[in-house]
């Protein structure tokens, strides 16, 4: 099985302006190169200029697509604005909103200062929030339809995690968010959706949430019913359906691409499965030996 393989047709999203925050680097720049090479035009935004002026002239490079860098830190209104209105200036138009960018590290939540929540809450809800507020009021204006708005949340965001608690109750706003928009906003032509990931490595968020030798402690591949981390294409392909318009009928989604993972934390009885094969003959006979009784 070939877990890189493309999956849309050429031209796919050949009439689409795409915007990615944290596009520059992990699974944004991800997602990113696959909307370009299905022949979209994208703006990658994060804090960082330089990262986002090499991520861009690196794609532009692997695909002739357009990559616009621009730097925008989503946790202020005014540069989300000036960020738009780049974009716009740009390429004349937006189509769809991709709010990937996210703060995150592992923290007994007792050691957390208000600051530390406050910054993961501000990057991931209100920069979320932020962006969807600004695009969502344009298009209004403008009465721009069939555009759409992809969130990238995660398990957690119903789950809810320990170590984690200010981007699991972010992630939680971000889905509500999405499906609270998704009916909303219909009426204006603008889909809301969601993808949760299960592990796709990246530096971005192992170095914060399996930083030194945790990553080899906690193998992440072995907590997923498939026995492995996801390929960074499978995200790109599942994004590039979700923002294209073979997916307009689907609105208000959340789509888990986890390999099962929270299901298996989830499941009362799946701890079963370390019962070896042999064992099933003697637990069957047990329990057949106690009849009706
Ligand atoms: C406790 C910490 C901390 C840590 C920072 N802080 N790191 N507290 N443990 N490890 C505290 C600081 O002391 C400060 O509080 C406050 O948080 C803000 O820190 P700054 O460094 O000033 O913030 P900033 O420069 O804005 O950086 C934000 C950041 C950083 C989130 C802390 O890590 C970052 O830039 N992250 C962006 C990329 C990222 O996180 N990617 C991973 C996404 S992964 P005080 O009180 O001292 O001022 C993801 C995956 C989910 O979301 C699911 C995986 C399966
Ligand atoms: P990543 O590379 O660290 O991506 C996060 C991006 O957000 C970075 O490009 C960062 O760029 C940007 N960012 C952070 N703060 C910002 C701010 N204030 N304003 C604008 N941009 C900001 O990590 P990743 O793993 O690819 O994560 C991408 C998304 O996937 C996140 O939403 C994350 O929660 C989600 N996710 C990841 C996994 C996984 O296994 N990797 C699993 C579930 C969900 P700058 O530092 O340049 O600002």
């Amino acid at each position: 099985m070939n877990l890189s393989a493309k999956m849309l047709r050429d031209n796919a999203l050949a009439d689409k302006v795409i915007v990615v925050t944290g596009g520059g680097s992990g699974l944004g720049k991800a997602m990113t190169k696959y909307f370009m090479e299905l022949g979209a035009k994208v703006a990658i935004t994060s804090r960082d200029l330089d990262k986002l002026q090499t991520t861009a002239q690196e794609l532009e490079t692997e695909t002739n697509g357009k990559c616009l860098a621009l730097q925008c830190d989503v946790r202020h209104y005014d540069q989300v604005e000036s960020m738009l209105e780049n974009v716009l200036a740009a390429y004349g138009k937006v189509d769809v909103l991709l709010n990937n960018a996210a703060g995150n590290f592992i923290s007994p939540t007792e050691r957390l200062s208000a600051n530390a929540w406050d910054t993961i809450i501000d990057i991931v809800l209100k920069g979320s929030k932020n962006c969807t507020l600004a695009f969502g009021k344009h298009w209004i204006d403008k009465k721009q339809t069939n555009t759409n708005i992809l969130n990238i949340v995660t398990t957690y965001a119903w789950t809810g995690s320990a170590y984690v608690v200010p981007s699991a109750t972010a992630k939680a706003g971000v889905l509500a968010m999405t499906r609270s928009l998704a009916v909303e906003w219909a009426k204006y032509g603008i889909r809301t959706n969601a993808i949760a990931p299960g592990p796709f490595p990246t530096k971005g968020a192992w170095d914060r949430l399996l930083p030194g030798d945790l990553k080899d402690k906690f193998d992440l591949a072995k907590k997923v019913p498939l026995k492995r981390v996801g390929d960074h294409q499978e995200l790109a392909n599942l994004a590039a359906y979700l923002v294209s318009d073979f997916s307009a009928y689907v609105n208000g989604e959340v789509i888990t691409i986890d390999g099962g993972e929270w299901l298996q934390g989830a499941g009362q009885f799946n701890l079963l499965e370390a019962i070896p094969t042999e064992l099933w003959d003697m637990l069957e006979a047990m329990i057949k030996s106690k009849g009706n009784k």
